[in-house]
């Protein structure tokens, strides 16, 4: 058995595992022995997002956090996701494969400078996206997804005046579709940021049918050539409901495990990188593996866990998101 200690510097259970094991059938038993769900991410491996319970962008998998009765709560997806879950269901475990899923965004915006910075605008009420630390949503007075995160804006007085962060393009991205002027974090994600404009040109030359779908957290350049532009639940259901047969496809590679499964039929390309790698995988997210989630399942741990002073103030921005997309029917 591994000690805590040993959890904290690899930041998940190394245990040897029986490969005659099925890990599928391993996992459904002690799913409905502990009373656990399985939250998954588009960005998880296949493997993962079959075995979910439920797999979705974030916004959703936050409204499925808030309402579940499970009393165990697995989270396939990265840090700041499991801490959200925490922070709404402060009564449940949260365990999540490995604690060192973390995520670039997140880590571009250290709580001690963002508070600096907010310092400097009091007038100014603080909208930061999802993707950030517990720390950060404790300072905020709105949480946003990428799903929601135009129409929570538009939700406030015009007047209003807005700080957005961590992400500058999807911090861009709204205040171009809302025509507001929004002070902006300096913050990206390393995934969404490599995508090469030129690259993508020739591949619309090369395909001249095909709608290119981007997530927002992508560079404006990139959302310029964008058919579609939205978060991984909307590129999903556009590909799904659009009778085009085609799609270039600008966000992590996750997402087309869903894309393709629910349309046989048609074809995805992941967006070219600017560089040599072909793929366009979350190094975050994927260090979450099917063995590393029988594993946490199995015995229990690693746990996220979250200061009760942190989570009294982050509940709030969070519970605002959610009553807002409630309004706007997200
Ligand atoms: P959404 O699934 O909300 O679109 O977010 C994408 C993302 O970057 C998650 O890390
Ligand atoms: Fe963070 Fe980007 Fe990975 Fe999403 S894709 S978890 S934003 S690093």
């Amino acid at each position: 058995m591994n000690t805590f200690e040993e959890i904290n510097v690899k930041g998940f259970v190394d245990e040897y595992i029986d490969p005659t094991l099925d890990l599928f059938s391993e996992i459904e038993k002690l799913k409905k022995e502990k009373n656990a769900v399985i939250l998954a991410h588009y960005y998880q491996d296949a493997d993962i997002q079959d075995i979910a319970d439920y797999i979705g962008d974030s916004l959703g998998l936050s409204q499925q956090a808030a309402k579940t009765d499970a009393d165990i709560i697995v989270f396939a997806g990265v840090h700041f996701m499991a801490e959200t879950a925490k922070i709404l269901s402060p009564n449940k475990k949260v365990l999540l494969p490995d604690l060192k899923a973390g995520c670039s965004l997140a880590d571009s915006c250290p709580p001690h400078l963002f508070k600096k910075f907010k310092e400097q605008y009091p007038d100014h009420l603080v909208i930061t996206y999802v993707n950030c630390t517990a720390e950060l949503k404790a300072m905020s007075d709105i949480v946003c997804t990428s799903s929601n995160a135009v129409g929570i804006v538009e939700s406030l007085p015009k007047d209003q005046k807005i700080i957005f962060g961590p992400d500058k393009n999807l911090g861009a991205y709204v205040a171009k579709k809302t025509g507001r002027d929004l002070v902006l974090w300096n913050g990206a994600c390393m995934v969404h940021e490599i995508f090469s404009r030129e690259k993508i040109t020739k591949l619309k030359e090369r395909y001249p049918n095909a709608k290119l779908l981007a997530h927002p957290e992508c560079e404006e350049v990139i959302l310029q050539l964008a058919d579609y532009v939205g978060s991984t639940t909307g590129i999903l259901n556009y590909a799904t409901k659009s009778p085009v047969k085609e799609f270039i496809v600008a966000t992590e590679s996750g997402i087309l495990h869903q894309m393709q499964r629910e349309n046989p039929d048609k074809t995805f390309i992941p967006a070219p990188p600017n560089n040599n790698c072909a793929c366009n995988d979350c190094p975050h997210m994927k260090r979450n593996t099917l063995e590393k989630l029988y594993l946490c399942l199995k015995n229990g741990y690693p746990e996220i866990t979250v200061p009760q002073d942190i989570i009294e103030k982050a509940v709030k921005p969070i519970e605002r998101m959610l009553e807002i997309s409630k309004q706007l029917g997200l």
